[in-house]
């Protein structure tokens, strides 16, 4: 294929050697025009593992070359990569200056491009860049439309510097952001020889996936590191500790937990942060990530009591009481704290969970519930369709297919539902359904 790579920095550069390397015309393109002259002379503009070897090889193999001109390099292509730099601003947000003004320039050169050309947006974007901003510039400088005389499309990069052809070769997965199915075919043929998972999804979803991986890594990256600061203060080995934790493939490294939802909450899980908190307290250990969860646990539940406010009723409807789905288990429930405030605001509630019945809990779980709604026994109706006929709001906190179906029979078209479950029927009730951040 001809492509052309705009921006030969560690990502193009790069890409610019492996794509050469395996039998394509690359035609390079920079503003740095000392990053141009290396190229020429067969070496590599970046520091990175066995790209000294390979600028040497493809520079002599007659397919690569190098311009600063984008209409020349558009012209002679027929697939771009824009790979430029999209660093931080001074305030945090991203200084797009770089790819605003190639997006003109590629408008330009399109115009008088009559063959279809595929630009591919490799720099990392923030969500919704390449459709309201990138687009509407391209768009406006052609005078041609997007998925009929050109398409764009966004494919975030996975190399990491240091091993970057290493992970160009063996990348996690292909990931394609397209409105249409053109650009996605031909990145198949660029990439799909490649040993991983060819995914296509959205332009958006790519966008934000991108920055959803990078942040990951970055809490795994603190995770490990506040708990060392915290075995190195209780005198254990972090890396032992942090060898067992992963060790766990079921829990702990897997999609287990991954999935968005309600709060979380139970006998576990907050009373262990809160002692881990503490600890670190008693050893003058800061760990900002770790005390930060539970703030942010909370959060998540502010945002479902804003939610049933903003709906304007009184008669709220909880279907779900439990700390999670298939348990009577009501400690530290978050759903007991969504309760506890509706009633602090005046709502009437009725409360149906297949799981609790307020006869058979014991210990501490009794306590705890007695102590937090002492008027639980008024509160827990018998009959799920009851709760349903008698709310104006519905509230669904558990995950069950009888509610789900008793939603389905009974639910009224003027009343609201609060999804916290990802309900796999919404779309098929009567009420108005929304989700807590879905
Ligand atoms: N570095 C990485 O490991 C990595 C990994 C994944 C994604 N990314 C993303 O890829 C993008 C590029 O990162 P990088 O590290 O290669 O950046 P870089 O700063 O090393 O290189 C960017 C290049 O773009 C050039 N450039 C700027 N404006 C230009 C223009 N108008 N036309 C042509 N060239 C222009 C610069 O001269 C520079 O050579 C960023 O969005 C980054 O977030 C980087």
């Amino acid at each position: 294929m001809k492509i052309s790579i705009f921006g030969l920095g560690y990502v193009g550069a790069v890409s610019l050697a492996c794509l050469a390397r395996d039998g394509h015309s690359v035609i390079g393109v920079d503003i740095d025009g000392a990053k141009l002259d290396l190229i020429r002379a067969g070496t590599t503009p970046v520091v990175e593992e066995g790209m000294v070897e390979l600028m040497a090889k493809v520079a002599a193999s007659g397919r690569l070359a190098v311009t600063t001109d984008v209409r020349e390099a558009l012209l002679g292509s027929e697939l771009s990569l824009v790979c430029v730099g999209t660093p931080s601003a001074a305030n945090g947000s991203q200084d797009q200056g770089a790819v605003l003004r190639l997006a003109q320039d590629i408008g330009r050169a399109l115009r008088d491009k009559a063959a279809p050309h595929v630009v591919v947006f490799r720099s990392t974007l923030v969500p919704g860049t390449v459709e309201e901003t990138l687009r509407p510039i391209i768009e406006a400088e052609s005078g041609k439309r997007d998925g009929e005389d050109f398409h764009l499309c966004f494919q975030p990069e996975f190399l990491r510097e240091g091993s970057s052809i290493r992970d160009y070769d063996k990348p996690p997965f292909t990931v394609v952001g397209a409105n249409h199915d053109y650009p996605v075919e031909r990145l198949r043929e660029l990439f799909g020889h490649l040993p991983c998972k060819f995914l296509r999804t959205s332009v958006r979803a790519a966008e934000m996936m991108k920055y959803c991986c990078n942040n990951f890594h970055a809490l795994k990256i603190t995770f490990a590191n506040e708990t060392a600061r915290l075995c190195d203060a209780l005198g254990v080995d972090p890396f032992e500790v942090m060898e067992l934790v992963c060790q766990d493939t079921q829990l702990n490294i897997s999609p287990a937990y991954l999935k968005p939802g309600f709060a979380f909450g139970g006998s576990c899980l907050p009373k262990d942060l809160r002692a881990t908190a503490y600890l670190a307290k008693t050893h003058d250990i800061e760990l900002p990530m770790l005390s930060g969860i539970l703030a942010s646990n909370r959060q998540h539940i502010e945002r479902a009591i804003a939610k049933i406010l903003d709906a304007g009723h009184r008669k709220v409807g909880m279907l779900g009481l439990s700390f999670k789905t298939g348990t009577d288990d009501l400690r530290e429930s978050p759903l007991v704290v969504l309760a506890e405030q509706l009633i602090g605001k005046g709502m009437q509630l009725s409360i149906y969970d297949p799981d609790v019945q307020l006869s058979r809990l014991l210990g501490a779980n009794r306590r705890f519930i007695e102590t937090q709604l002492p008027h639980i026994g008024e509160l827990l109706k018998p009959e799920l369709a009851d709760v349903i006929a008698g709310a104006d709001v519905l509230v669904i906190g558990v995950s069950n297919p009888l509610i789900f179906d008793a939603l389905a029979t009974h639910a009224r078209p003027e009343q609201f539902v609060l999804d916290l479950v990802n309900l796999p029927n919404a779309g098929m009730l009567a009420a108005r359904v929304e989700g807590l951040c879905w």
